[in-house]
């Protein structure tokens, strides 16, 4: 069967601590669990033909939760990269990371270099990691780049358009999501990309995260394949094939 598959999909992990406390377990349980779950997402959506996967898994606020949680997930991240990087070889998936990378530990900084190096070449899927990342942050962080060139006479004010601010943000080069997923039933967005979902189709689902499996992403797929997108246009527009953007199917 055909659908409509997205060309970038954003998906917000939520619910580990959930997952482990319902069998009381320690949170990182529920974030160790979570990583199967992100291997099964990442293999799925790369046989699918998603061309970007960015996976929100720190948030800068998140550098708020106890000390022994944080350096848990730190360690987490270490072993998940070292462990997948053969894989996102073999599968051509590049590695990306979004978010302010530099507050990391430089054990991790220094992981996520080399990924990024070594998969640079991948031309089959993009995997995107926010990692540290708020979008506050990043629209500050680009509109301090853009306020330097004006300062420095390279850029006129008028010039500043939608895509120079696109530009400057870390998913520059990036297509918008066309989906954003939540797992474990809230429905926030929780400083995620708050510029690139404008029109981004918005779903829901009360799995944890550790339990979003291939057929739950297929579930959500199915959703958005029956999804009208409209971009401010009438039903009629749409149906004459005058949107703005064209879906890729496959
Ligand atoms: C998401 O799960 C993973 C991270 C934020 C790192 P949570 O850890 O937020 O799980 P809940 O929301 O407490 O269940
Ligand atoms: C959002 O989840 C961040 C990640 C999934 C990494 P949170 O659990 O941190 O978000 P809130 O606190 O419920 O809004
Ligand atoms: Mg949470």
């Amino acid at each position: 069967m055909r659908i409509r598959i997205p060309e970038h999909l954003a998906i917000i992990m939520d619910g580990n601590g959930r997952w482990a406390e319902r069998r009381h377990l320690p949170r990182i349980a529920g974030h160790h669990r979570g990583v199967e779950a992100v291997r099964e997402v990442v293999s799925e959506c790369r046989t699918l033909g998603v061309r970007y996967l960015t996976l929100y898994a720190f948030s800068s606020e998140n550098w708020g939760r106890p000390e022994d949680e944080v350096n848990a997930l730190m360690g987490l991240l270490i072993r998940y990269l070292a462990s997948e990087l053969d894989d996102l070889c073999a599968r051509s998936i590049r590695f990306r990371v979004i978010g302010e990378i530099e507050r990391l530990p430089a054990e991790v900084v220094r992981v996520l270099r080399e990924t990024m190096e070594r998969t640079a070449g991948n031309t089959s899927m993009v995997l995107t990691l926010a990692l540290s990342y708020g979008s506050r942050n990043e629209l500050i962080r680009a509109m301090r780049s853009l306020a330097r060139e004006v300062a420095a006479g390279r850029l006129a004010p008028e010039e500043i358009d939608e895509a120079r601010v696109a530009g400057a943000l870390d998913t520059a080069g990036m297509p918008d999501p066309d989906l954003l997923i939540r797992t474990s039933g809230e429905m926030r967005i929780s400083n995620f990309l708050l510029w690139q979902l404008a029109y981004a189709e918005l779903y829901y689902t009360e799995e944890l995260w550790p339990d979003f499996s291939r057929q739950k992403l297929h579930e959500a797929l199915a959703v958005f394949a029956r999804r009208q997108r409209r971009f401010g246009l009438t039903s009629a527009q749409i149906a004459e094939g005058d949107g703005p953007f064209e879906e890729n199917s496959h």
